[in-house]
């Protein structure tokens, strides 16, 4: 399906917190930034998606905002790349639901961030929504046919799930979707908690020392990597299995500088942990206090925002529209007018 054009990138980030991380910058944003010369490029924000948890009407509107001055502010260019919401486009729920006749419901319960989030609630409050998320997710992807799906490690599982419907789907009805690839780099696939370094760096974990929002003002970044939890010796080293508290230092810290890591390493020889948690607290302080200016200034202009959501908007719509014609087509649906 891609022969004639520039091969395409799609990915999302949920706004489902006040503010993303860390975890989602180094393991997503940077590689949306840097694919988008190469590709034809679909950043969005699921609201769709965030409404399949308890949640405030109000606080999604304004966590949306938030979502997209911080996308802007992260380098993604509504010149190169479609930026958008996903409720503007609404062919990713059409398909959605003819990706979910192919689903398999065994397929989706094996799905571990569903088994996790609804281990959290308990499966009765866990809606028929979260279950579905995934397909959701698929149809997100392959509405675009897109070659790439830069995520984060969490998301591998989904994005292989989006594979087999396609391949599924092409196999029954003829060649429609493009089978898209995760692009996952290894360093910073999964940046961990600061305060409990074998959890991944999240939003809903349930303290948030260990979290740095990039909404953290300097202070609180440097009080926070003052007091990361680092492990048992002294030597700094990297090695996850051993030493995972100062390995995520350390990955952060060549993901920020893009310096390899041995190097890092080399530049810490000799030196205690609290040197490369002092070091680091600074360049990450002087890092979100710019990334947080930036966004307040995109903030004040909301009619911008919407001008350039309402453009990624329209773009999207084209490449949507075009790919649901063709499924409502090959799905057998009477395409009369
Ligand atoms: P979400 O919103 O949880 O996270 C957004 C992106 O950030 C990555 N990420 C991390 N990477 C490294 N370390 C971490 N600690 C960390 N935490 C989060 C995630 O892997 C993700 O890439 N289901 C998706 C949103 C989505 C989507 C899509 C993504 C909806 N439709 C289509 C790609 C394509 C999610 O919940 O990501």
């Amino acid at each position: 399906m891609s022969a004639d054009r520039r091969p395409r990138v799609l990915s999302g980030a949920q706004p489902t917190a006040d503010s993303y991380h860390l975890g989602n910058y180094f393991g997503a944003f940077k590689q949306w930034v840097g694919l988008q010369d190469e590709f034809e490029a679909f950043y969005f924000i699921p609201d769709l998606h965030a409404i399949t948890v308890e949640y405030e009407p109000a606080r999604l509107r304004e966590r949306t905002y938030i979502a997209a001055a911080q996308l802007l502010a992260a380098g993604v260019d509504p010149e190169r790349s479609a930026l958008f919401v996903q409720s503007h486009v609404p062919e990713h729920a059409q398909l959605a639901w003819v990706l979910g006749g192919i689903t398999g419901f065994g397929e989706a319960s094996r799905m571990t961030q569903f088994k996790d989030k609804s281990a959290r609630t308990g499966s009765d409050s866990s809606s028929v929504g979260l279950f579905t998320y995934p397909v959701l997710m698929a149809a997100d992807i392959l509405i675009y046919q897109a070659d790439r799906v830069p995520v984060g490690e969490d998301q591998r599982q989904h994005v292989e799930l989006t594979r087999n419907l396609a391949q599924r789907f092409n196999h029954r009805f003829g060649d429609t979707f493009t089978v898209p690839q995760a692009h996952i780099v290894k360093a910073t696939a999964k940046i961990y908690d600061l305060q409990d370094p074998t959890s991944k760096m999240s939003g809903s974990n349930q303290s948030h020392a260990g979290v740095v929002d990039l909404t953290d003002t300097p202070k609180q970044v440097a009080k926070k990597l003052r007091s990361a939890v680092t492990d048992s010796g002294a030597e700094i080293r990297f090695d996850p299995s051993t030493k995972p508290g100062v390995s995520n230092l350390l990955s952060i810290y060549s993901a920020l500088t893009d310096e390899p890591i041995e190097s890092v390493v080399r530049d810490f020889e000799g030196k205690q942990y609290g040197h490369l948690k002092v070091a680091l607290g600074d360049l990450l302080a002087d890092f979100v206090g710019q990334f947080g200016d930036r966004t307040r200034e995109l903030l004040a202009d909301r009619a911008e925002l919407d001008r350039i959501l309402a453009g990624g908007a329209d773009r999207a719509r084209e490449v949507a529209g075009a790919t649901l014609d063709l499924v409502y087509e090959r799905s057998g649906f009477v395409r009369g007018r």
